[in-house]
């Protein structure tokens, strides 16, 4: 079987013991079925020029991973990744900031990572790239000569055309993506937005195939919604009665887990909560809001305004409705660590997932895989979230709308017992079925069809591949086809 590359800014440390959530896990997972290595950066700030990939191997798992000089860090990545493409994406261009050189800089990482990579990449490989920070990644590995399929998974959601648009480099993003063979979203209405966004950006052509044509290439779309391993959070034999046992009191948790960023709604889920124990005191001292919220990007300055204007609210929360042996807001500013998530999600009667926009969501899946089929509790999902496509017969609340975040929190909290039953089974039918497994199946077979295709496509047209080569004439005359030899185990 073909190995398969995994590319993504940031890659898991598997000596770790406190590995990262959501997209690290999915890729990992994905890798562990099938041999092949994962290619990124390895988190460090060095400033050394002549720095080498590291190839390390844990346990049957190869990363191979280059550092970042302070510069690609500000630039790169707090600037064009998470200052421009982040709120873009997200439509929040209110908070985006276009600065001069983040963009240059962007492209030059993008491209230093090719470098590193291409002399490692063998015939048969397949390359899946992940994520924002390297929508380039493929324009600048086929300069280099890289004809494997190339594919690409989006986890964010795409904002409307419109936004994506105002990004002054929009032209130059839409021609580097049509470098891929495949491009995997969350959604059908990120394939909706994406498509609207090639043909309004530099006029791609829907073809009768379902490709869109930009320029000389055809790229494939398709929505591959991410899922988890519920097997990660499953009970050993007598773990989950042993969890009931140390259970206490008639407090319901709630429990909240986001990043501190402004995509989550938080501020929204502070102020619906406080006004839940406004209008239904009979509720206070029996509930309890667990929100934890890892700080994240923090030199941003949208993420320093979100982490004081929380600290406030759930401040004047406790403050007003608090007792001395009551604090309705337990705000936790850390990472939970991921052994411990899922006693807290079984102990917890509501899941609160809530976001304003949000690419998939795995918490709200994470919640449901530990939930007791006996006596589960609700998970009270954003329509927002990509997982609400799926998740069906969750409470679907609309996070902009406080009224319908307090109505949503006292449905869940009212929900019958044979209700939350009866939900809950669905939705864990539905976590199960697109499990972590069946989403890197599916994108890896998806991605080496449309790789044939694209071959055989190149095969027959003239035209393909004079594009092709006047690229790798480009580069070749920028001298950027500087090899290094690395050992990378299969
Ligand atoms: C979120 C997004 C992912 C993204 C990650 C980057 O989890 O959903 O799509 O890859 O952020 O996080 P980082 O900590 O590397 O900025």
């Amino acid at each position: 079987m073909a190995r398969l590359v995994m590319v993504s800014n940031r890659v898991i440390d598997f000596n770790a013991a406190q590995q990262a959530g959501g997209v690290g896990v999915a890729i990992y997972n994905t890798l562990a079925q099938q041999s092949g290595f994962w290619f990124g950066w390895d988190g460090q700030i060095d400033d050394d020029p002549s720095s080498e990939p590291k190839s390390t191997t844990v346990g049957g798992h190869t990363t191979v991973t280059l550092p970042l000089t302070a510069a690609d860090y500000n630039d790169y990545y707090l600037g064009y990744s998470n200052s421009v493409l982040w709120p873009v994406f997200h439509n929040r261009l209110d908070l985006a900031q276009f600065e001069a050189g983040y963009y240059s800089r962007y492209v030059e990482v993008n491209e230093k990572f090719a470098r590193n990579l291409a002399p490692l990449i063998e015939p048969d490989d397949v390359i899946w790239v992940h994520d924002y920070h390297l929508l380039p990644m493929a324009l600048e590995l086929r300069k280099l000569g890289i004809e494997n399929p190339i594919g690409y998974f989006l986890h964010i959601p795409v904002g409307p055309a419109q936004a994506l648009l105002a990004i002054p480099e929009n032209k130059e993003i839409a021609r580097a993506l049509g470098a891929f063979d495949l491009i995997g979203v969350q959604t059908q209405s990120d394939v909706r937005n994406l498509i609207d966004f090639l043909q309004q950006s530099v006029a791609g052509r829907l073809l009768p195939s379902g490709r869109i044509r930009v320029f000389e290439a055809e790229l494939e779309i398709g929505c591959f919604p991410v899922g988890i391993d519920p097997n990660d959070f499953a009970f050993g034999p007598g773990e989950a009665e042993a969890l009931a046992a140390t259970e206490t009191g008639d407090i319901h948790r709630i429990i909240g887990i986001d990043r501190l960023d402004y995509t989550k709604g938080l501020p929204q889920k502070f102020k619906s909560y406080g006004k839940f124990l406004e209008a239904y005191p009979e509720y206070r001292r029996r509930i309890v809001l667990s929100q934890f919220a890892p700080p994240t990007r923090e030199s941003v300055e949208a993420y320093a305004d979100i982490k004081a204007e929380l600290e406030s609210l759930a401040g004047s929360i406790n403050g007003l409705y608090g007792e001395l042996d009551w604090v309705p807001i337990n705000y936790i500013h850390r990472t939970i660590p991921r052994s411990e998530l899922r006693d807290i999600y079984r102990t917890s009667r509501i899941g609160w997932v809530t976001p304003l926009m949000d690419g998939m969501n795995l918490v709200a899946k994470e919640y449901i895989s530990c939930q007791d089929p006996a006596d589960p509790g609700v998970l009270i999902l954003s329509k927002f979230a990509g997982a609400a496509d799926q998740l069906q017969d969750a409470v679907q609340v609309n996070p902009y709308d406080l009224g319908d975040l307090v109505q949503g929190l006292r449905t869940a909290l009212e929900m019958p017992l044979d209700e939350r039953q009866a939900r809950q089974k669905k939705l864990m039918g539905v976590v199960r079925k697109s499990d972590s497994n069946a989403w890197g199946r599916g994108y890896f077979e998806a991605l080496s069809k449309a790789g044939q295709r694209r071959a055989s496509r190149l095969a027959k047209s003239p035209e393909m591949r004079k594009a092709l080569e006047r690229l790798q004439g480009e580069a070749k005359k920028n001298g950027r086809d500087g090899r290094i030899a690395l050992n990378v185990g299969t």
